[in-house]
Formats: structure tokens, sequence, C-alpha cells
């Protein structure tokens, strides 16, 4: 087989431990799937950038159309973030039959279904995993490894900025301001932060998390959300003094046939096991019919966690080409049953 030939769109704290591990990881690659792995174009706005890795400069594109529409380009990875033109983008690359690896949970939550239809009729994967808590292998886990089971519930912190900054907060009394600029250096916020503190980011993950564990279409608007951008440094102090720890909680929870989804700050007492995970670390508990309660846990954010499971879903799609079948957006049609509101 020749080497499958990558298209990078966006080079920034994702895009550049992407190219890492292809570069490191490329004996183990080769191996998995039989053939190397080699970069073909990377899009950035900016080609003389300082860069986190170095590229050859070669390589460098600002005209998008030149990674989507190069014929050799087997697979596109998205991790530029972005929506609207984004997901023109994305539409695009799978009509021209090629697969998509996508770390970009606004475009899932929002567009999901549109996308991954698309990618069903034209016989593509689109595989996401990096969407939702960085490097744990959530969504994996949800739909291979408790695909027999009936989910019933999915509880945890699944935004790595607000856990960074409310633990910097609780432990040492850090300023929120100078701790989200912190989240912001480390690579770990979003390029408009709002969406981390205001709890959009984790709402989209949660909707996303439930369509695969309930399959049901989750409409963003039926997600309660509340942030963090409001509590304060008493706040923290005050629940600290009463056994409690300050956390971003998502949950989502089918009942009957309706589900509920919200994102809330919550007070966990000290000793539940959701008060220990710190610092951009996520973790999510999954309560199945069957299994009872699993949980996940592992980095939600920064470069080379992320960058593991955008290289993976890589790899899934290299062992699908291989075998020339196709494989998770299969999934798809299973997500066209609406969410019901609990009143309805
Ligand atoms: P960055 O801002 O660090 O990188 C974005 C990259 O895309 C940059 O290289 C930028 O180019 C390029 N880019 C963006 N828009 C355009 C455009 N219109 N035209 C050309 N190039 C463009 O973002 P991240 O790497 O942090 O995040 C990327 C995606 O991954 C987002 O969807 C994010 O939500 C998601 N994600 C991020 C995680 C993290 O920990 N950071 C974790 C999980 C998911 P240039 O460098 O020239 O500016
Ligand atoms: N901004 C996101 C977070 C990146 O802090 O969790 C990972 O999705």
């Amino acid at each position: 087989m020749n080497a499958i030939q990558v298209g990078l769109l966006g080079l920034g704290t994702v895009g550049s431990g992407v190219v890492k591990i292809i570069r490191e990881h490329q004996d183990k690659l080769q191996h998995l799937v039989g053939c190397p792995v080699e970069l073909k174009k990377v899009l950035v706005r900016e080609k003389d950038k300082q860069r986190l890795i170095d590229v050859d400069p070669a390589l460098l594109t600002t005209d998008p159309y030149e990674v989507i529409r190069d014929q050799e380009v087997d697979v596109v990875i998205e991790v530029m973030g972005g929506i609207e033109q984004t997901k023109e983008y994305l539409l695009e690359a799978l009509h021209g039959k090629k697969h998509v690896v996508t770390a970009n949970k606004d475009l899932m939550a929002l567009y999901g279904s549109e996308l991954l239809g698309a990618a069903t009729r034209n016989g593509c994967d689109l595989f996401y995993e990096a969407s939702v808590a960085g490097g744990i292998p959530i969504l994996r886990g949800l739909v291979d490894g408790l695909a027999s089971d009936r989910i019933t519930k999915m509880m945890g912190i699944v935004n790595g900025t607000t856990n960074f900054i409310l633990t910097k907060m609780s432990k040492y009394g850090s300023p929120y301001s100078e701790v989200l600029k912190e989240a912001q250096d480390l690579g770990y916020a979003e390029a408009d932060p709002t969406a981390d503190v205001e709890g959009l980011d984790a709402a989209r993950k949660m909707a996303i998390l439930a369509r695969l564990g309930f399959s049901m279409n989750v409409d963003l608007q039926d997600v309660q959300v509340k942030g963090i951008s409001a509590i304060s440094d008493e706040d923290i102090n005050y629940s600290k003094r009463l056994g409690y720890t300050m956390k971003l909680i998502g949950i989502a929870h089918r009942q009957q046939n309706s589900i509920e989804v919200s994102v809330e700050p919550t007070l966990l007492p000290d000793h539940h096991p959701l008060a220990a995970v710190n610092d951009e670390y996520n973790a999510v508990y999954v309560y199945g019919e069957a299994v009872g309660e699993t949980m996940f846990y592992g980095p939600g954010a920064g470069s080379l966690p992320t960058a593991t499971a955008v290289v993976s879903d890589l790899v899934g799609v290299m062992k699908n080409m291989r075998l020339g079948v196709n494989g998770r957006s299969a999934v798809a049609p299973q997500y066209e049953k609406q969410m019901k509101r609990p009143e309805e």
C-alpha cells in the first residue's frame, strides 16, 4: 500500500502535537497499518509565524482549497477550529471522498448529523474522538466498549480550562483572571475562552456524549448551561470550609423516553472521586444498566493528549482504508431521534 497522505487544517496547539506524534510514532503507525503516513499540506493563517514545531515551509499554505482539493490527500485532519466556514471545508472534503478526523466539538455538536450523513453518503469515515475530553478515549468507550449496554446517565468534568481555573483558585488562592491567562498560555483554552468559562464548551461536549450514549439528537438549546465566570474567591473559600469542592459538572440523564442535559458549577463533598480530579484533567462517569458504574479519567486538554486522540482516529481511518470499509460514521442514522424534554 502507498503512503497515506494527510492534509492538516491548523498547526496550533493540537496541530503541532499531531505533527509530532506522526513523526515520532511513525514506526508504530507503519506497523499498525502497513504503510507510511505523510504530511501532504498544512493550512495556517500566517506562514511566517513562529511555531511550536518545525514543518517544511513548502508544505504550508494559507489556501484551504489547496488542502481539501488536493487529489493526493487521503485524510483531512481538521484542528483549526471555527464553525460555519469550517463545516463547508469538511463537507467539500467529504464530497471529494476524503476521510475526515476532527477535534472540533463546536462543529460536531452543531452539525454532527449533517457531517456524519455526508460521510456515510460518500463512503468516508468521519471520526471525532478528540472533540470530547481530549486524550480520554471516551467516545470509543461508549460506541465500542459499552456497545452492548443501555446507558442511563453520564456525569463528569469535561472542560479542562475551567477545571484548571477552579483547581488553582481553590488550592493556591490564585486570582481568576491570572489563572485564565495561564490556561490560555498552556493551550487549554479556546481561541475565545468565553465558551470555556461560560460552560458552552462543556455543554457541547455533553451534547455529543448524550447523542452517542443515548442515540438521540440533542438540541443545544435544550441543554441548561451555567459557567464559572460568576464564581468568586469567597464562594470557593466558603465551600472549602464546609468540606466541599467546586467543580463544573456536566450531567446527561435518560429518564423513560426523555433525556436531560445540564452543565453547572456544583459543590461536591471533598471525598467524592470527581473532587480529586484536578488541573486540566477530565473525568466522566458512565452508568450502564448492565455494567453498572465506569469512570473514564485523563488529560482533557493540551497539545499531545489531544493529538493522541486525533492520530488514533487517523489509525482507525487507515485500518478501514486497508480493509476497504468505513466505520463510525455508520452510526449517524441513530442520531435522528429527537431528544424530548422531560415535560413532553
Ligand atoms: P489554535 O488556535 O492553537 O490553532 C489553530 C490553528 O488553525 C492555527 O495554526 C491557525 O493558524 C489555524 N487556523 C485557524 N483558522 C484558520 C483559517 N481561517 N485559515 C487558516 N488557518 C487557520 O487552536 P487549538 O489547536 O487549540 O484547537 C484547534 C481545535 O481543536 C479547536 O476546534 C479546539 O476546540 C479543538 N480542541 C483543542 C484542544 C486543546 O487542548 N487546545 C483540545 C480538544 C479539542 P495560525 O497558526 O497561522 O494562526
Ligand atoms: N478548551 C477545551 C477545554 C479544550 O479546556 O477543555 C479541550 O476540549
